[in-house]
């Protein structure tokens, strides 16, 4: 299986990739910065390849897709984003949607025509705190918005791919010990690449569009 992972260098991206590689698949990773990336480069194997892409840069996004030319990609995992700033500084909301809600459509239209030649997989990974159902306060606006515009994102998406047998689908990764998720945080990262991956196996077409936990749950839009 061939799978291209956003955001590789740390978090739950890195674990995502170091899952995928020891169970011997083809891991295209990216990084902001290669250069810097020396955790991911550090899992130095024949089956990974590592690109630099910036989501929030259209030519990045393309380069990208040139990287890949025909291959065919089996699964697209949208991981890469940035976190939760507290306040309602409208700039703040502005750069969170760039890159959390237009970055993975960037990303997804670059390699369709890679996930289009698998018959793939794209996950768009979401967040429980962009659920309008599940909002019960107030704050976290640029996450928050910027998760439901993804979720919305996801959902077109998912309409568009299904007549090429493409599966795409939202997931609440839990919440997870990184730099975002922070030291509280319940769930440890290289669980959350294994429960990322397992629900991802199990994932049919008819579940296209859906917004999911990692364990199969629905979650209310
Ligand atoms: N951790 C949680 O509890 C939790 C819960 C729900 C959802 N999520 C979601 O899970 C995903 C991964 O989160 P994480 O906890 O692993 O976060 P993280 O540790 O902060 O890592 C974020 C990753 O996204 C990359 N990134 C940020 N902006 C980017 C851009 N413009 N272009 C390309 N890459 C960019 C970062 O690269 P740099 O190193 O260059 O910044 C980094 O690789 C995110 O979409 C997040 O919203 C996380």
């Amino acid at each position: 299986m061939r799978v291209v992972i956003t955001g590789g260098n740390r978090g739950i991206g890195l674990a995502l990739a170091r899952h995928y590689l020891e169970a011997k698949h083809s891991v295209h990773a990216t990084a902001r910065d290669v250069a810097k990336a020396t955790a991911l480069r550090s899992l130095a194997s024949d089956l990974l390849v590592v690109h630099p892409l910036d989501v929030r840069d259209d030519a990045s996004c393309r380069a990208l897709g040139q990287a890949l030319g025909d291959a065919p990609v089996d699964l697209l995992i949208n991981n890469a984003g940035v976190g939760r700033a507290a306040s309602g500084d409208p700039g703040e909301i502005l750069a969170a949607f760039d890159t959390n809600a237009v970055g993975p459509v960037r990303v997804t239209r670059a390699l369709e025509k890679n996930v289009r030649a698998a018959r793939g997989k794209v996950l768009f990974i979401s967040s429980v705190l962009g659920s309008i159902g599940e909002s019960s306060s107030g704050g976290m606006y640029a996450y928050r918005i910027s998760k439901a515009a993804l979720n919305m994102a996801g959902s077109i998406l998912a309409h568009e791919l299904r007549p090429a047998h493409v599966t795409a689908v939202l997931v609440h990764p839990g919440w997870v010990r990184t730099d975002m998720g922070g030291p509280s945080a319940p769930v440890p990262v290289d669980v959350a690449a294994s429960n990322i991956a397992a629900l991802a196996a199990k994932l049919t077409l008819a579940d296209s569009g859906r917004f999911l936990n990692t364990d199969g749950s629905e979650i209310p839009w």
